[in-house]
C-alpha cells in the first residue's frame, strides 16, 4: 500500500448506484482525506444517503471502486467487508437505531460486543463523559430525551475509535441547542482524536461546522465549498 493511499480515509472512483432506471449515484469520484470534516448537502432524493451507504461499505455500488484506508471493498467477500466496516467505520443514523431492551452502556458497547472486542474502560469513560451521559448509563432509550438518545448513538459510533464516522442527518430531530452540542462533539472528534467525518445535513448552520461542503444533485457532485459559512452555504443551496 502506498503512503498516498493511506493518507486517504475513503475514496470513490466512478461510483454508480442504479435502482432500475434511477441512477441514485451517477459516476461519483471523490476522496475524503484523513482527519477531514466534510458535509454533504443536496435536495431530497439527490443521492446523499446512497453516497454514504456506498462510501461506508454498507451497500455495494453497481459500478466503480470504493477504497477504505486503501483497501478495495469490491475485492473483499461479505465477511471481510463486515469486519473492516466494524473495525474502521462508525455510523450515526438519523433514527438513532438504539436497541430498546438494552440500557445506555449496553447500547454504546454493542459494536465492541459484536466484534468480540473488550471495552477499554478509560476510553469508554472518556466517550461517555464527552457526550454527557455518565449519569444515564443504566437508562433505557425510552427513558432518555431525543437529544440524549442521539448522543448515545454518537458514543456508540465513537467507542470503537473508527477511522471514519459517517453521520446521516444526526441533528435533524434535535432542538438548535442540542444540535449545537452534538456538532461540537463531532467537531472535537475530528480536532482532538483526528477522526475523519462525513456528515449529511439539510441545515446550513450544521454544514458550516465542516471544513468543506459537497453539493449533490441528481447523483452527481456539482460543487465543493471550502471553509463554509452559513450564509454562503445557504446562497449556494438556493441556486442548486
Ligand atoms: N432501495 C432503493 N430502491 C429504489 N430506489 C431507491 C432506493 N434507495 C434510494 N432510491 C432512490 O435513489 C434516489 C436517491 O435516494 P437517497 O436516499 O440517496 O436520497 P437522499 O439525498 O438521501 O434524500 P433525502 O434527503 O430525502 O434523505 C432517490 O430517487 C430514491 O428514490
Ligand atoms: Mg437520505
Amino acid at each position: 500500500m502506498t503512503a498516498e493511499a493511506t493518507a486517504q480515509a475513503v475514496s470513490l472512483e466512478s461510483v454508480t448506484k442504479a435502482y432500475g432506471a434511477v441512477r441514485a449515484l451517477d459516476g461519483v469520484t471523490w476522496t475524503f482525506p484523513r482527519g477531514g470534516f466534510t458535509a454533504v448537502m443536496g435536495p431530497s432524493g439527490s443521492g446523499k444517503s446512497t453516497f454514504l451507504h456506498c462510501a461506508s461499505g454498507l451497500d455495494r455500488p453497481s459500478e466503480g471502486t470504493v477504497r477504505i484506508g486503501g483497501v478495495d471493498l469490491g475485492r473483499l467477500g461479505e465477511a471481510k467487508r463486515t469486519r473492516l466496516r466494524r473495525e474502521r467505520i462508525g455510523f450515526v443514523f438519523q433514527a438513532f437505531n438504539l436497541i430498546p431492551s438494552m440500557d445506555v452502556e449496553q447500547n454504546i458497547t454493542l459494536p465492541l460486543e459484536l466484534g468480540g472486542i473488550e471495552a477499554d474502560p478509560s476510553w469508554l469513560n472518556e466517550v461517555v463523559r464527552r457526550v454527557g451521559l455518565s449519569d444515564r448509563l443504566r437508562h433505557r432509550p425510552s427513558e432518555l430525551s431525543g437529544g440524549q438518545q442521539q448522543r448515545a448513538a454518537l458514543a456508540r459510533a465513537l467507542v470503537t475509535r473508527p477511522d471514519v464516522v459517517f453521520a446521516d442527518e444526526p441533528t435533524g430531530a434535535l432542538d438548535p441547542r442540542t444540535a449545537r452540542e452534538v456538532l461540537r462533539l463531532l467537531r472535537e472528534a475530528v480536532d482532538i482524536t483526528g477522526q475523519t467525518l462525513v456528515l449529511v445535513t439539510h441545515d446550513p448552520m450544521a454544514a458550516a461546522w465542516a471544513d468543506s461542503v459537497l453539493f449533490l444533485s441528481q447523483g452527481r457532485i456539482v460543487d465543493e465549498m471550502v471553509g463554509p459559512s452559513p450564509t454562503a452555504v445557504m446562497n449556494r443551496w438556493e441556486s442548486l
